[in-house]
C-alpha cells in the first residue's frame, strides 16, 4: 500500500477495500456539503458503494490510469484525494480532493495536494498536473490559487451538476514551475 506522508500528523494512504466503512461514514457525515459541488455522492448511498468506489480505483493504479489516497489526520480518516486521467505519452494527470465538514478550513487539503504533487512531479515523473473544479467553487479554487498554479482557461458547460451545465474553471502546474 502506498503511503505519502504530509506532515507530522497527516499522512495520505492508498485507500483499501477494509478502509470502505470508514469512507461511506464520512461521506454521510457531509453529505449535504459534498454534494453542492460533488455529483457522485447522492449515488454513493451503501457502504456496498464505497468499497466499489474503492476496488475501480485499485483497479485503475493497477492500470496506472489513477490512484486514490485516503487524508488521515492523527490516525482518523478524514477526506480524499486522488490523481486521475493519468496521460503517459504526455505524462500529465489532475487532482480532485474533499474532506468531511468538520475538518474544512485548516489548510488540510492544500497540504496534502503539496505532497501529492511533489510525488507526482518527482516519483512518477509527470510534466503537468491540472485541478479542476466548477466555477461558483471558490474555496475549491482557492487552493490552487495558493500552490501557484496558472489559471489556463473556462471551459462553458462541461459539467453536469444537479440538472445544470457548470462552467469548469482549469488550473494548471508544470514541473519546471513548481517550487516546494
Ligand atoms: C474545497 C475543499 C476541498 C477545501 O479543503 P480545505 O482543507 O478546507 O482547504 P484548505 O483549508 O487547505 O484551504 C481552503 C482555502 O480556501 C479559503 N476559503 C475558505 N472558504 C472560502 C470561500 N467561501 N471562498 C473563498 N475561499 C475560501 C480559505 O481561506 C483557505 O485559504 P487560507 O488557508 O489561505 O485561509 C473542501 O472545502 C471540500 O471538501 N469541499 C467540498 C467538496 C469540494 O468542493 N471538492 C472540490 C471539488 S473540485
Amino acid at each position: 500500500m502506498l503511503e505519502l506522508p504530509v506532515n507530522d500528523t497527516i499522512l495520505l494512504k492508498q485507500l483499501q477495500p477494509e478502509h470502505a466503512p470508514a469512507l461511506f461514514m464520512l461521506i454521510n457525515s457531509s453529505r449535504k456539503l459534498l454534494r453542492k459541488y460533488l455529483p457522485w455522492v447522492d449515488y454513493n448511498t451503501t457502504e456496498e458503494h464505497s468499497l466499489r468506489f474503492i476496488e475501480l480505483m485499485q483497479r485503475k493504479a493497477d492500470e496506472q490510469d489513477a490512484i486514490a489516497f485516503g487524508i488521515w489526520q492523527d490516525g482518523q480518516l478524514c477526506g480524499v484525494i486522488d490523481l486521475h486521467d493519468w496521460d503517459h505519452p504526455l505524462q500529465k494527470a489532475e487532482i480532485g480532493y474533499w474532506i468531511v465538514e468538520a475538518k474544512q478550513g485548516k489548510g488540510i487539503v492544500t497540504q496534502s495536494c503539496k505532497a501529492l504533487i511533489g510525488y507526482a512531479f518527482a516519483a512518477l515523473r509527470l510534466n503537468k498536473v491540472e485541478i479542476r473544479f466548477v466555477l461558483q467553487n471558490e474555496k475549491s479554487g482557492q487552493i490552487p490559487i495558493k500552490l501557484g498554479f496558472s489559471k489556463e482557461g473556462i471551459l462553458r458547460q462541461s459539467a453536469k451538476l444537479h440538472g445544470h451545465y457548470v462552467d469548469m474553471v482549469v488550473m494548471g502546474m508544470l514541473r519546471q514551475d513548481w517550487k516546494y
